[in-house]
C-alpha cells in the first residue's frame, strides 16, 4: 500500500478509536474526517462507524463547533460582494402548516435586511418551503450562484434550494445517518442544520425550534436542549444566533398543503390571515416596524417581486380540488386539533412525500377552521380536506383522529413557549 494511504488509514483508525473510547476529538481530527468523507479517502463503513460512536458518546461544544465549521467549509461558502448587509436567515425545525419563511423573507427584505434563504423540501408529514413555492407556476428553486446573487441584489431576498456545492459533507453524512439510524443525535443535527445555514454567508440567524406532536422534538425539554446547543454552536461559529421555542401541537395558521399555504402567506403579507401566523412571523422578525410594513402591503409587493425574479407567476396560483368537510358532532369547545394527524391527512392526500425524489401534489391539503379553545356548534366544519381522490378514506380517518370537542373549555395553547438567547462571554 502506498505510504500516504497507510498514513491516512492510521489517522482514521486513531479518530475512530478516540471517539469509540469516549474521548474528545481534536479540531484537526475532525477536519481530516470531514475532508476524507468528501474526498472518499474515508470509506462509508468508517464514516458510519464514527457517526455511531458520536451518537453514543456525544460531542462537547468545541467538537460541535469544529464539526460544524468543517462541514460548512466542505464546499465554497456563498458570499455577497457588492451587496450591503446585514444578511439574516431563519431556520425552522419543521412542522405542519409552517409557511412563515414565505412571509418573513420578504418582510425582512422590506425592512432593509438581506435574506439569502436556502431551504429544503418536505419529508413525511411536514411540508417543505420549496414544495410550497413550487406550487406557484414557473417558480424555480434551483438557482445557480449567479442567479442567487442577482435576485438578492435586485429584490433583497431569495428562497431557493441547496446548490450541489453547498456543504457537500452534509449531503453525504445525512444520507449515511438515515441508513444507520443515527439521525436523532444533537451534535449531528446541530452540525447538519448549521453547516448549511452558515454556508449562506450570514451575520445573523434566528431559529424556530418547534415543540409538539407535529414537530421533530415532542417535549419542551428536548426542544430546549436542541435550541441551546444550536445557539451555543451558532454564536461559537461567529454568527449571532437566537432561538424561539414555539408550539407545534396544532398547525401554524389554517392551511396545510402547498398552494393553499402560499395563498395564506399572501393573505398574511397583506395584513390579513390567521392571527397565530402573523404573531409567529412578527416574533421571529423582531423589528419595531414589522407590523406597519405587513399592514401596508409592501411586504407582499416584495414577495411578488421575488416570485417573478425566480420565474414564478403568482397570478396563476390555483388549487382546484374536491372537498370533504369534517363537521363537529356536538356543541362544545375544541380540545384537540392535532398537528401530527392533520399533517398525516395532508401527506396521504398527496401534499407530502416519503422519499426526496417523489413528487407532491401542489393543490391538495387540509384547511383547519377551528383551533384548541374555539367554541363550535354541532354541524359546524372543523376542517376541510382538499383532495383529488387519493387515499381519501385514510385522510378522513386521520382528520377524525385529529379533532376532539368537549363541553369543558381547555386552556389555550401558548404559541411562544420560550426563547434561548446567547449567553454573554
Ligand atoms: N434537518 C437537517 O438538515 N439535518 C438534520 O440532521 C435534521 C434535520
Amino acid at each position: 500500500m502506498a505510504r500516504h494511504l497507510q498514513w491516512k488509514n492510521l489517522v482514521i483508525d486513531q479518530i475512530l478509536r478516540t471517539k469509540r473510547d469516549g474521548h474528545a476529538l481534536s479540531t484537526s481530527q475532525i477536519d481530516s474526517f470531514v475532508a476524507g468523507v468528501v474526498s472518499g479517502s474515508v470509506s462509508r463503513p468508517q464514516a458510519a462507524s464514527l457517526l455511531a460512536c458520536i451518537f453514543i458518546r456525544g460531542m462537547n461544544d468545541a467538537e460541535s463547533i469544529a464539526l460544524t465549521r468543517a462541514m460548512t467549509d466542505s464546499g465554497p461558502k456563498l458570499s455577497w460582494p457588492g451587496i450591503d448587509g446585514p444578511f439574516v436567515d431563519k431556520h425552522s425545525t419543521g412542522g405542519v402548516g409552517d409557511k412563515v419563511s414565505l412571509v418573513l423573507a420578504p418582510l425582512w427584505a422590506e425592512l432593509g435586511i438581506r435574506v439569502p434563504m436556502i431551504s429544503g423540501r418536505g419529508l413525511g408529514h411536514t411540508g417543505g418551503t420549496l414544495d410550497k413555492l413550487e406550487a406557484i407556476p414557473g417558480y424555480r428553486c434551483d438557482l445557480d450562484d449567479e442567479a442567487l446573487h442577482r435576485v438578492l441584489r435586485e429584490v433583497g431576498c431569495f428562497i431557493s434550494g441547496q446548490t450541489a456545492a453547498l456543504a457537500p459533507a452534509d449531503r453525504i453524512l445525512y444520507a449515511l445517518r438515515n441508513e444507520t439510524q443515527t439521525v436523532e443525535c444533537i451534535p449531528l443535527i446541530v452540525a447538519s442544520i448549521l453547516s448549511k445555514k452558515l454556508a449562506e454567508g450570514l451575520d445573523r440567524l434566528v431559529l424556530d425550534v418547534k415543540v409538539g406532536t407535529g414537530a421533530f422534538m415532542k417535549t419542551v425539554g428536548d426542544a430546549r436542549t436542541l435550541a441551546e446547543a444550536m445557539v451555543r454552536v451558532g454564536n461559537g461559529s461567529g454568527v449571532s444566533t437566537r432561538a424561539l421555542l414555539t408550539d407545534m401541537s396544532q398547525p401554524t395558521g389554517e392551511a396545510c398543503g402547498n398552494a393553499i399555504e402560499v395563498m395564506e402567506a399572501v393573505d398574511c403579507l397583506q395584513g390579513r390571515g390567521p392571527a397565530d401566523l402573523r404573531a409567529l412571523t412578527l416574533a421571529l422578525c423582531d423589528h419595531p416596524d414589522a407590523e406597519r410594513v405587513l399592514d401596508s402591503g409592501a411586504a407582499f409587493e416584495r414577495f411578488a417581486r421575488m416570485a417573478r425574479a425566480q420565474g414564478g407567476d403568482l397570478t396563476r396560483l390555483t388549487a382546484e380540488t374536491k372537498r370533504w368537510e369534517l363537521r363537529a358532532e356536538s356543541d362544545g369547545f375544541v380540545t384537540r386539533c392535532d398537528a401530527w394527524n392533520i399533517g398525516r391527512a395532508a401527506f396521504v392526500a398527496g401534499a407530502g412525500r416519503l422519499r426526496a425524489e417523489d413528487p407532491v401534489d401542489p393543490a391538495v391539503g387540509v384547511m383547519v377552521h377551528h383551533k384548541v379553545g374555539d367554541h363550535v356548534s354541532r354541524g359546524e366544519p372543523l376542517a376541510t380536506l382538499w383532495h383529488r381522490d387519493r387515499a381519501v378514506d385514510e385522510a378522513r380517518r386521520e382528520l377524525l383522529l385529529a379533532f376532539a370537542v368537549s363541553e369543558v373549555a381547555p386552556a389555550r395553547v401558548p404559541l411562544l413557549i420560550g426563547t434561548v438567547e446567547p449567553t454573554a462571554g
